[in-house]
């Protein structure tokens, strides 16, 4: 599925970086932005939906994953901006400020946004119906009241209700991305959203956790980032162990609420796995406990 996946987004990246007439710096920072990627978990979700949904247009499919990284991404460069939170890494690298400038890094971000939206629109082909239906979902869960936008914008608020803060900060792409799958095979977004967004939930307790308890190296990001800007977060509401326990929770009614679909029982398994992947083993604790 990497394989696919990485196919469709470089043939999208190598379209927009233009053939000499584009700036090549912009250009570069497009490229730089989105390749190699991270752990691609948004799009792998969508794909699996669509999967246990029939997948009748993979092409429809390929596009709509390939859109919600490209959105992923464009909020990981204007996260990692000064006016945010001036991060130095980001998967390992330099962050696109840091690499190319702050211009650039907006601008990549910008482009990146506006991509993910002509690629929908380009892959409409004969199911025009389909492809507009993918473009409200991700535009919802993108901009305003209901998606990243409005997630960013609470860090802005002197108060912050911390579960509409997850919600749309990390839960908005997630519920994208089970919807979207869903949409792209032809099937009805709405019984789709609550798995998303319980998925979304436990994978923000998850990167809390990690947050907390990982160190810069293995994440390629900077670390401890909550603490530091005195965001609300996971751990420090409930501990580690009442986060974890969360975490276990969240990820069982996740299981229970997958719809019902030829593919059930697959997305299941996988459902599983990243609860497996999400939860902190066992030396991270130790270690943190000793820290304590
Ligand atoms: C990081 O997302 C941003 C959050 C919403 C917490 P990921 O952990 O999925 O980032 P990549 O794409 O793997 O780098
Ligand atoms: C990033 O959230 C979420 C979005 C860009 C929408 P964070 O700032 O908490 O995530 P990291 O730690 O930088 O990946
Ligand atoms: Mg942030
Ligand atoms: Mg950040």
């Amino acid at each position: 599925m990497n394989a696919r996946l990485d196919a469709a987004t470089e043939a999208v990246l190598r379209r927009a970086m233009g053939e000499g007439e584009a700036p090549a710096l912009l250009a570069s920072a497009l490229h730089y932005a989105v390749m190699p990627g991270g752990a691609r978990i948004r799009p792998t979700i969508l794909l699996s939906v669509a999967m246990a949904c029939g997948d009748d247009r993979p092409h429809l499919s390929d596009a709509a994953a390939v859109a919600l990284e490209l959105i992923h991404c464009a909020s990981l460069v204007h996260d990692d901006l000064p006016c945010f939170d001036d991060a130095d890494t980001r998967r390992g690298k330099t962050t696109v400020h840091r690499a190319y400038s702050e211009p650039l890094a907006v601008l990549t971000g910008d482009s990146l946004i506006v991509l993910a939206f002509d690629v929908l629109a380009e892959a409409a082909g004969r199911d025009a119906d389909r492809a507009l239906k993918l473009i409200r979902v991700l535009s919802r869960r993108t901009g305003m009241p209901d998606g990243i936008c409005a997630g960013q914008g609470w860090e802005s608020e002197p108060q912050v209700n911390l579960s509409a803060y997850h919600r749309s900060k990390t839960g908005a792409l997630f519920v994208a991305a089970t919807q979207m799958g869903a949409l792209a095979a032809g099937q009805d977004a709405e019984p789709w959203e609550d798995l998303g967004a319980r998925i979304g939930e436990a994978f923000q307790v998850a990167d809390d956790l990690r947050d907390a308890l990982y160190d810069a190296e293995t994440l390629g990001k900077p670390v401890g980032q909550d603490e530091a800007h005195g965001r609300p977060n996971a751990v420090a509401a409930l501990g580690v162990q009442g986060a974890i326990r969360k975490l276990k929770d969240i990820l069982g009614g996740a299981i229970a609420s997958i719809p019902s679909c030829p593919g059930e029982a697959m997305l299941a398994d996988m459902v599983r796995r990243y609860a497996e992947r999400m939860t902190p083993v066992a030396p991270v604790l130790h270690r943190a406990d000793a820290r304590r």
